[in-house]
């Protein structure tokens, strides 16, 4: 959930600021992009330099940096965060955010921050309780930002009770899972092909195609980030996803993508094939060798095998949304219509050979998608990550339709 994500980590004043080390690291762990920000008194609990090692890049304090003459912008620095999270945020800080106050990078930074903030308080007892501090925390959760709740337990006064910073695995278990519920496909289950399928002829020998697998890779990779259970049904490639979540099924031929995909399909909200099955396999694979013959003619038997995507489709219940590709050369959208019929699909992304930058092997991608309402969206030529952004929103604005 974090992976990617430009976070920028506040940290005050407070004893628990020791415990924002192992927060960087948590983060960084996670993959997210780490910019720590912090107020004067911060340093005096821990140092920069800890900060700035463990987070890759220089800690920010100043308003201006005297030394270089440069100036950390606070509304730049703002609209960098995908999130902000403010741990410790200290009594302090927190009647400063509360009241709109700038005096410092942190809270300018918070001011101009457009993305979700999330405050872990940590403080005395006394404090936590005090009137001012629990109506500044209302007037923070007022404004949409959300409380990662301290605990209970020793304090460093040596007093017992509420006040403590949530622990640092405990705050990124946190942003994950409200991270999560906030996407668009929690909850659903997403079954995708991707690559080509190799038809054996022989022990050493198979028919397949050019097909890299790229687009089915991007297309999972971003239905997982967009919150969905991926199962990657997968034919001989090269690459490797992204998103740690997804399920990866490997498979060789259009007999087990077949069989894999008839497994995973009953469960199976949203279905993606991108896959290129081979369309025919050899009638007989030789189990030895097959060595060269005199004549200059060698013919192999081929048989269909199974059009995956069609089998779904005719399996498919009125809540799965089924998509399918299609890879033409000519009659293009006539080709994708009478495919999106035939396989009963919700829609049908269709890429041209004749377009340059589309098609196998290559990291763009140029489609047109066409719907049941036979409604066509022309794309234009983008990388394949960006593509399947294009289709994962299709498939969001069908869902909530
Ligand atoms: N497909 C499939 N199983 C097959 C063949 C194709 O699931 N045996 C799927 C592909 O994953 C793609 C769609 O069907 O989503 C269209 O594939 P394409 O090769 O363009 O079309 P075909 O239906 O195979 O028709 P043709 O090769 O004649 O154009």
């Amino acid at each position: 959930m974090l992976e990617g994500k430009n976070v920028v980590l506040g940290v005050c004043g407070s004893i628990a600021a020791y415990k924002s080390a192992l927060l960087v690291r948590l983060l960084v762990k996670a993959g997210a992009n780490v910019q720590v920000v912090m107020t004067a008194d911060a340093s005096n609990f821990i140092t920069p330099l800890t900060l700035s090692t463990l987070s890759k890049n220089p800690v920010l304090t100043e308003y201006f940096v005297p030394e270089t003459g440069e100036w950390n912008n606070h509304v730049e620095l703002g609209l960098w965060a995908d999130l902000m999270l403010i741990a410790p945020i200290s009594a302090n800080t927190l009647a400063k955010l509360a009241g709109g106050l700038t005096d410092n990078l942190l809270t300018a930074v918070y001011l101009s921050a457009k993305c979700p903030v999330y405050f872990a308080p940590a403080m005395d007892l006394d404090m936590w309780k005090h009137p001012s501090t629990k109506t500044n925390v209302q007037a923070l959760q007022g404004f949409g930002n959300i409380m990662i709740a301290p605990g209970s337990g020793e304090l460093a006064s040596g007093l017992h009770g509420e006040g403590r910073m949530a622990e640092p695995e405990e705050i990124i278990e946190f942003l994950t899972a409200d991270i999560k519920k906030k996407l668009p496909l929690v909850n659903t289950k997403a079954l995708v092909t991707a690559g080509p399928t190799h038809e054996a002829i022989d022990p050493v020998r198979f028919i397949g195609n050019n097909s890299s697998g790229k687009m089915g890779f991007a297309i999972a990779d971003e239905l997982a980030r967009l919150g969905a259970d991926v199962t990657l049904v997968t034919g001989p490639t090269a690459q490797h996803s992204q998103q740690h979540s997804i399920k990866r099924v490997d498979v060789t031929s259009a007999a087990e993508m077949l069989s894999a995909c008839q497994q995973y399909y009953t469960d199976a909200d949203i279905c993606i094939m991108s896959a290129a099955v081979a369309d025919y396999t050899p009638t007989t694979v030789a189990t030895q060798k097959i060595k060269k013959q005199d004549g200059s003619v060698l013919t192999i038997e081929t048989k269909k095998t199974t059009d995956i995507l069609k089998y779904l489709g005719d399996h498919k219940t009125d809540t799965q949304i089924l998509v399918g590709f299609a890879l033409e050369t000519n009659n293009e959208e006539q080709n994708a219509i009478a495919k999106l019929k035939s396989k009963n699909l919700d829609f049908i992304v269709l890429n041209s050979l004749s377009d340059a930058g589309a098609g196998f092997a290559v990291d763009t991608n140029k489609i047109t998608i066409i719907d049941r309402a036979l409604h066509s969206t022309i794309f234009e030529l983008k990388s394949k990550e960006d593509v399947a952004k294009d289709i994962c929103n299709k498939v969001i604005a069908l869902r909530i339709k």
